[in-house]
């Protein structure tokens, strides 16, 4: 990944010699506008792509890529041209790496990341920088709350909306005293505050909460502990290769069948090929699915499955509508990416027809979102009807 960065830089240093050289020549008299206009918006992408959320990662890249070609790969008029780092989901990293992009590349916007505390790393060096970021995964709830911006937009969730409509879904199904297993950071912190909230107010009691350190996976202990606690539910956040292997570990550990999982759609989505039968019947939350059978959804799935040939995802759709929130911005302004205002205006009144039904944007730039109700059946996360219809964060503590 790093040659490619460092070949693109050389190529986009050696592009600025030759302009430069040609006008000193006289040969090129444009005003610096118009050379302005032709120089392609630089986009910083910052993802994992390496260790537990590498697929993930690799998955909003190509669904960016997708949205951006469906454009041209012009979008606004403007070519793009790509500054990539790997921030191996690693918090204490984030913001030397988030600042390689804003500071020595001079990104004109950041597209990043998947783990809740590498964005808080991020969200310090880019609010002081005031540089354009789309963040199409990580859920941390203060991204959209405390530390809210008029330069900060998100196409995904936060760690809020994905769980709040959970405690509904298990009163529904008569559970009242489930557990929460999850990994000790930012996002699963939330994903179970989210969760607790919604069961209390629908009268059920969290009976215990499971932690071990992201991103450990060796979870035998932990389900020895819930066999012997006996919960009439288990509530599970995981992603990624993690959640692969928790739910392979929970059929071996011969929970399946007896205490019923639940989980953030996060737990089964990307995995099911992975893991047999061991999803089968698992019913998350989630903002996307299988079987929406839209003209959008299909004609996505589609293009992602002939560009990629692999299936698409919520993390390749959420890449996909990071791509499109940029183009419609880029699109307003005719590809001037310096005019910042009139470009976050048409950026904050989008709405987007995104594959997993169209959404808009809430005052702190959150995505308004369908929440889901799904269930695992053979190889497809089936959408079994709508658990939260319109779901907005509260984005609390936001004042911008
Ligand atoms: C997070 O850290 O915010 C996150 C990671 C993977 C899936 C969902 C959320």
């Amino acid at each position: 990944m790093e040659d490619r960065v460092e070949h693109e830089r050389r190529e986009f240093l050696k592009g600025g010699t030759a302009i430069a050289a040609t006008a000193a020549a006289g040969v090129l008299l444009r005003a610096p506008a118009a050379l302005a206009q032709q120089a392609k918006v630089k986009v910083g992408v910052m993802l994992p792509y390496t260790g537990t959320f590498a697929a993930l990662g690799v998955a909003i890249t190509n669904g960016f890529r997708l949205a951006i070609e469906e454009r041209g790969g012009k979008p606004g008029g403007r070519e793009i041209e790509y500054f990539t780092v790997d921030d191996e989901s690693n918090p204490a990293k984030a913001p030397e790496n988030a600042n390689r992009l804003v500071q020595r590349d001079k990104v004109d916007v950041v597209i990043g990341t998947v783990h809740s505390g590498v964005a808080m790393g991020m969200a310090k060096v880019i609010r002081e920088a005031g540089t354009l970021w789309i963040n199409p995964n990580a859920g941390a709830d203060e991204i959209t709350g405390p530390l809210c911006a008029p330069n900060i937009f998100r196409s995904s969730f936060s760690n809020w909306q994905t769980t709040y409509a959970l405690g509904k879904v298990l009163k529904a199904r008569g559970h009242r005293n489930p557990v929460f297993i999850t990994w000790k950071y930012a996002a699963g912190e939330q994903v179970l505050a989210a969760f607790n909230e919604g069961l209390k107010k629908e009268g059920g009691t969290l009976i215990r909460e499971l932690f071990l350190p992201f991103p450990q996976v060796e979870f035998q202990a932990l389900l020895t502990e819930i066999a012997s606690i006996k919960p009439d539910a288990v509530v599970a956040f995981f992603a990624g290769a993690g959640a692969a292997k928790f739910l392979k570990d929970y059929q071996a550990a011969g929970l399946k069948g007896k205490i019923p999982l639940y989980g953030s759609g996060f737990l089964t989505e990307g995995v099911l090929e992975a893991v047999g039968d061991a999803a089968e019947g698992v019913e998350t939350t989630l903002h996307y699915g299988d079987g929406l059978d839209t003209r959008k959804d299909n004609a996505f799935r589609l293009a992602y499955a002939k560009a990629y040939r692999m299936q698409p995802d919520v993390y390749a759709v959420q890449g996909y509508d990071a791509g499109q929130l940029l183009a419609v911005g880029l699109e307003a302004v005719k590809g001037d990416i310096g005019s910042k205002a009139p470009m976050i205006k048409a950026m904050e009144t989008a709405r987007i027809d995104s594959p997993r039904g169209a959404w808009t944007l809430s005052r702190a730039h959150n995505p308004v979102l369908d929440i889901y109700l799904r269930k695992a059946v053979g190889k497809q996360n089936k959408v079994m009807g709508i658990a939260w219809k319109a779901l907005a964060d509260p984005a609390r503590g936001c004042r911008a």
